[in-house]
């Protein structure tokens, strides 16, 4: 049988190549809870190409002592794969601390010095990844002192690209103008737009599972499918400071924009032509750009629930409201949880509703896509009584990461009743492994250049473009609608089951 010759190419273009990692923003809690430790795992699986190195550029004035003293107390505690004394000594000889503001060209140059010398020491290999993990006010900033210190710029025949973390801006506006500074210091090619669910394992698998099985395509559209439930539910508030950046944002723009609408396209895509970076991601646009947008605020509010957590308990401890937390406005209109009904005007999905649902202190942490298929034609079966008629299928992405699927059973005996029951595969005891961390991923994607995982540009706006009619509607009409309310700890509105209800649906238990 012949073999598609993009995937052979792709299979050798997998190796991540040695290079500077150099980290903007290196104090932070990305960069501790997330980054470092990801290096560290990845070296700790033999996977760290040699040579590779990790520059912190941050503002505070500290030694390169004082700062790996730091990461390791933090890798100590968050290691996927525990802390091992010998192999963070050797890991972490190749880091650096490098203290400079983000606005002062000089820290740029002295950075690029840096640079030379590690390009010496390395055999002249020129190869730079820069991290945009700072703040992102800083963006700007950042990318054009890359550029006017030539940083931007390959060296020999190294290349140089940058990741950018999220938030990727606020708005569709905000989205376009780092777009435009991006693309002037970087080719869109040497551009990694970090979306950390695209580095889940399941996330990943959502693809195999469409087309690399013959059973599930053939069965992949409104014919079959009734409608697809996205959840992505979590048990904690404003932790950590997080209020003053989640009051600006809410949930919408916070995990919808991006990691939800991405979930949403792996699962609503066509069949990529190839494996390829684009392949795949000019499928996962078609997906966005066919999203039904609202023009007017009614339609929004009759599609789209927003709320806020009242005081409640979560995992048996007392719970303040959303307006008590830390860093939130005491008046505040930002929602901690929104459910949508999203519709996708295409052939395949003409008439099946996507409902999708976020939410901060709900009962459990726990991210799930659930397909719901058709009934069976009303025959033969349909007079038994019975407690779930549908063919479900669970893609989990976390936690329990596997996939399920429930279908009807007779009960042994000489009765015929019937029973809904579960095929069931987990990672876990299939593998014989826990999945690596997305950062993991996405880092080793980074180094060896493919940016299958990371989000384009016109992903990003077009995401953006329908999110901003429900900004809009929320916050600038005349007549915005109702902000519901559930008690933390609880399963969210009543106001989203109403959402599902008036479709004669319920949203599937966690
Ligand atoms: C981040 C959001 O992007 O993703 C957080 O800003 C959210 O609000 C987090 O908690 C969830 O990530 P994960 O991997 O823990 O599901």
């Amino acid at each position: 049988m012949e073999t598609n010759p993009f995937r052979e190419d792709l299979v050798s273009r997998l190796s991540p190549q040695p290079c500077t990692i150099v980290i903007f923003g290196a104090t932070g809690d990305l960069t501790h809870r997330k980054l470092v430790p990801a290096l560290y795992n990845i070296a700790a699986d033999g996977d760290l190409p040699p040579g590779v190195r990790v520059v912190g550029f941050a503002r505070r004035d500290k030694s390169d002592e004082v700062f790996r003293a730091e990461l390791e107390n933090a890798n100590r505690k968050l290691s996927r794969q525990g802390h091992h004394d010998e192999l963070w000594a050797n890991f972490s000889r190749s880091i650096r601390y490098h203290r400079s503001e983000f606005q002062d060209l000089e820290g740029y140059h002295s950075l690029a010095k840096l640079l030379k010398d590690f390009d010496a020491q390395n055999g002249g290999t020129c190869n730079r990844l820069f991290y945009l993990a700072s703040a992102p006010e800083f963006f700007d900033d950042i990318l054009l002192h890359l550029k006017e210190s030539a940083l931007n710029e390959a060296a020999g025949d190294g290349w140089s690209r940058v990741v950018v973390e999220k938030p990727f801006g606020t708005d569709l506006p905000t989205a376009q103008h780092l777009n435009s500074v991006v693309n002037l210091t970087f080719e869109e090619s040497d551009t990694y737009r970090i979306d950390h669910y695209l580095g889940k394992e399941t996330a990943q698998n959502i693809m195999v599972l469409r087309f690399a099985n013959a059973i599930f395509e053939p069965l992949w559209n409104n014919r079959h499918i009734d409608h697809v439930q996205i959840t992505c539910a979590e048990n904690l508030g404003m932790t950590g400071g997080r209020g003053g950046y989640y009051d600006k944002s809410g949930a919408l723009r916070d995990m919808v924009q991006n990691h939800l609408l991405q979930l949403l396209s792996l699962v609503a895509m066509e069949q990529p032509t190839d494996l390829s970076a684009d392949g795949v991601r000019d499928e996962k646009v078609k997906v966005l750009r066919s999203l039904r947008r609202w023009s007017d605020p009614a339609e929004v509010a009759s599609n789209v629930v927003r709320a806020q957590y009242t005081a409640g308990a979560v995992d048996g401890q007392r719970a303040a409201a959303y307006r008590e937390e830390d860093r939130v406005n005491p008046e505040s209109m930002t929602e901690s949880y929104v459910a949508l009904r999203i519709l996708i005007d295409n052939w395949r999905w003409s008439g099946v509703p996507f409902y999708v649902r976020m939410g901060k202190q709900l009962p459990k942490k726990a991210t799930e896509i659930s397909v719901h298929f058709k009934e069976p034609p009303p025959v033969l079966f349909n007079v038994m009584p019975v407690t779930a008629r549908k063919n479900v299928l669970v893609i989990r992405i976390q936690p329990e990461e596997g996939i399920s699927l429930r279908m009807l059973s007779k009960i042994p005996g000489p009765a015929l009743r019937m029973e809904p029951v579960k095929m069931d595969f987990h990672y876990k005891t299939s593998f014989g492994k826990a999945s690596p961390e997305a950062y993991e991923r996405l880092l080793l994607d980074a180094m060896a250049g493919d940016a299958t995982l990371f989000a384009r540009r016109d992903e990003v706006e077009t995401a953006w473009k329908f999110i901003d009619d429900i900004e809009h509607a929320w916050h600038q009409s005349d007549e915005p609608p109702p902000m519901a309310e559930y008690p933390a700890g609880s399963w969210g509105p009543k106001e989203a089951d109403d959402l599902l209800q008036q479709d004669n649906r319920v949203w599937r238990r966690i």
